[in-house]
């Protein structure tokens, strides 16, 4: 049944893992448009800390692609990958591309405590139920340091009083997928909640189109054009509202 999705599951699910990582491997190369702003906004921390070396975790890094790219734009930072996902890790520390970088099996659930400067969570958190989506963001809160910044990617809409859930079966996810797309509000009163003291949305406005998808093969995202020149995000039949957030942790604590 679809409805016991669990995130337990989905990363030990090694069939789909190995046909996800493979998908991913595309993006060793180019740099997946929604990555480049998360590359950009860690430029930015960086600059704003005149050279400090950061510590930087990506949290459900998959198989690195991220981390890679932030390595070679962002040059100086300490970095990590961390998934819970065990096959993942192993293909990441084999990787001789991604050597420099140390990569832990890690729950999003049960973070180290006041380990990282930056922690990136990139699309991840969509698939969690609400009480593991709390438990989340409380680890995340612990996690980041004092005057430190959590980078997500995920659903976050502006109807206040919406809260969706799908389960999705696909040919991936023949036992269904859970995708949440939770009200902005909530997000940030959950971030608060979680010891976040500012919290920005910034919607992804993706600038390049992406082609439709086969109606009958995998659910992979494609563009529709917008009438105000914007493009909208769709997985099959799905729209996404996907979402950067910016979380971040007063140094004053
Ligand atoms: C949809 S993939 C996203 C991968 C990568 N961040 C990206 O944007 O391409 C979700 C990833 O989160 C990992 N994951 C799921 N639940 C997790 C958890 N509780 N802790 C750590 N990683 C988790 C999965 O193993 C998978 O690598």
């Amino acid at each position: 049944m679809s409805e016991n999705f669990s995130y337990r599951s989905y990363v030990a699910d090694e069939k789909f893992l190995s046909e996800y990582n493979s998908y991913q491997r595309r993006y060793a190369q180019t740099m997946r448009e929604s990555d480049k702003v998360l590359v950009a906004m860690v430029k930015e921390i960086a600059r704003q800390t005149d050279g400090e070396p950061l510590d930087l975790l990506d949290i459900g890094c998959s198989t690195g692609n991220l981390l890679l790219h932030i390595r070679s734009m962002v040059p100086g930072l300490n970095l990590t990958g961390g998934d819970l996902a065990l096959s993942s890790i192993e293909e990441c520390r084999r990787n001789p591309g991604l050597a420099g970088i140390k990569f832990e099996v890690m729950d999003l659930l049960a973070l180290p405590a006041a380990c990282f400067d930056v922690v990136i969570v990139n699309a991840v958190l969509y698939m969690l139920d609400d009480e593991q989506y709390r438990s989340a963001l409380a680890s995340l809160g612990k996690c980041v340091r004092p005057g430190g910044t959590c980078l997500i990617y995920d659903f976050a809409h502006p109807f206040v009083h919406q809260q969706l859930t799908i389960y999705e079966t696909s040919v991936l996810h023949p036992d269904g997928l859970r995708l949440c797309f939770r009200p902005m509000v909530k997000v940030e009163e959950a971030a608060h909640r979680a010891g976040f003291a500012a919290v920005e949305f910034h919607p992804f406005d993706i600038p390049i189109d992406l082609p439709p998808a086969p109606y009958d093969g995998e659910v992979v995202t494609y563009t529709v054009d917008r009438k105000d020149g914007k493009r909208a995000m769709f997985r099959g039949a799905l729209y996404q509202p996907w979402c950067h957030i910016i979380a971040r942790r007063s140094k004053s604590e």
